[in-house]
Formats: C-alpha cells, structure tokens, sequence
C-alpha cells in the first residue's frame, strides 16, 4: 500500500489567465494498492469507476507507457472541496498519475507527469503547482518554479456555494486588446516578482487582471463585499482563486476574515508537490 498526499492549488493568481499557479498546505490524501478488481473507497461516487477522474489519470499514465493498467484499491481522504477554485480535479488527476508511478518503480519524472496531467487538464497552471510545488509559471514550451517568499500570509475564503469552471470559462472574451494585453504582461511580470521577493509596494499589480477576473466576479456574488472587508482588515491582494469560488487574500501580515456562509483558512505554500 502507498499512501501520499497532493497540495491544493490556486491558479491564474490574478494577472496569470491559465499559466501561473501556487501550491498551498491543504492536501487530498491517498492510499493506493494494487488489487483483483476495482474499488474506490471516499471518492464522491464510489460505484462509478468507469467516469472516475482519478482511475482515468491513472490509465491514460499507463498508455503513456504502454504499460498495463492493474486494477486498484483506491483510498481518498479529500480535504481539497469540489468546485472552489482550489484545484480538487488537479489532486484527482495527479494523484491517479503518481499511483502510476509510485506502483511502477517510479517509472515517470515530474516533466513527464507535468505533460499527462496537462493533456487531461487542458491548462497547465493548476497541475504544475500540484506536481512540483511552490508558485509555477508553466505554458505549452516550459515551466519556471519559483520560491515564494516566506513573509507572505496566504488566506482563502471558501464559500459555500460552487462555481463550475466549464460555466466559468463560458463568459471569457476569445479576443482581447492589445492595451489589456500589456497590462496583463506588465503586471504579471510585477506581481512574480512581488511574490518572490516580498515587494509589498507592487503586490497590488496581481489584482490588475483583464482577461477573466472582471467578467468572473459577478458569478462570485460575495466577491466585492469579502473584498472590502478584508482590505479594510490590511489584505494587500484579493483576487479570485483558480475559477472560484474561492477567493485568495495576500498579506503582510495574518489576518482573519469573518464573513457570513464562507470558511477561512490561513494556509502556507507548499513548496514540494505530491509526496
Ligand atoms: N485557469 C483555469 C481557469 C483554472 O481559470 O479556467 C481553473 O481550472
């Protein structure tokens, strides 16, 4: 039996439309064995191994091998909640992989790994955190990790109700303008930077997004009264997490954010990935 755990994630990070993303200490627990037959123990729907993501990851890991894909016993403890914004497929779609892996001497790299999870995902920017931990910058021709500096507070506020990010991606633009363009690139560049190296001054950069946050607040019907309420308590950065519905407060120091309906919690970045 192998048992590991793989981070929730927070993508996009504002500024970051599909390619940034940062692992956090909340985690989806897993104890996988090989056995005679399928079974799932924990997982939304037990019964349903054919349209279960995780089995999915595992088997498309092994025709990436070419290898055979034995049947699992599979247990979940999913700390990670369901359409939030917080990367819950992404610990289903690595955690099928790593099984893969783990079972078979270890027999794929994080680079391999990286590029099964993102033809399943379709983007790269909540897998790559999942897989290697820290703040990732990942696109189709590469991945940047880079430490986040240690003085930031990571808070998210979960609320209780879903956002799908299918429905989320429906009321993207598929064109923008070239002035929302630069900004998204400037600021992109302003808000890496501030997160590495601990720039408060610039941190506000990573809240300049054009691309998808002003379209998505309003599927987020707490998102401006939460907002003001935790800048009011020195948030530096509130912005959206993943597709929502959670949202992300970055700060200088730790603060705690009361709110009717939503579960706060501080969290650290995970600077590993699955393990
Ligand atoms: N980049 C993705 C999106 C993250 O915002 O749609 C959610 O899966």
């Amino acid at each position: 039996m192998i048992k590991y755990k793989v981070p929730a994630t927070s993508a996009n990070l504002g500024i970051g439309f599909d390619c940034l993303g940062i692992a956090l200490s909340l985690y989806d627990e897993f104890k996988v064995e090989e056995s005679d037959k399928w079974e799932l123990h924990g997982f939304i729907n037990d019964e349903d191994v054919e349209n279960n993501l995780f089995i999915h990851s595992y088997k498309e890991a092994a025709e990436y091998k070419q290898m055979e894909a034995k049947p699992l016993r599979v247990f979940v403890k999913d700390n990670v909640p369901c359409s939030r914004g917080l990367g819950s497929s992404s610990c289903l779609i690595v955690g099928g992989i790593y099984a893969f892996s783990a079972l078979n001497n270890n027999c794929l790299s994080k680079e391999e790994m990286l590029e099964i999870a993102t033809k399943i995902e379709g983007h790269p920017d909540n897998v790559a955190p999942a897989i290697f931990g820290g703040l990732c910058v990942a696109n189709k021709d590469g991945l940047l990790k880079l430490k986040v500096s240690n003085k930031w507070n990571f808070g998210v506020c979960i609320f209780n109700y879903e956002v799908k990010t299918s429905e989320a991606r429906k009321v993207l633009k598929d064109e923008i303008k070239r002035s929302d363009a630069v900004a998204n690139i400037s600021n992109a560049i302003m808000a890496v930077d501030a997160l590495v190296n601990f720039n408060v001054e610039n941190i506000k950069a990573i809240t300049k997004d054009t691309i998808h946050e002003p379209y998505r607040k309003k599927l987020i019907k707490d998102f401006e009264t939460c907002e003001k309420l935790a800048y009011g308590l020195g948030s530096k950065a509130f912005i959206i997490s993943g597709s929502g519905s959670t949202c992300l407060s970055i700060s200088d120091k730790p603060i705690d954010i009361k709110y009717p309906n939503m579960i706060y919690k501080q969290l650290k970045v995970d600077a590993r990935g699955v393990r």
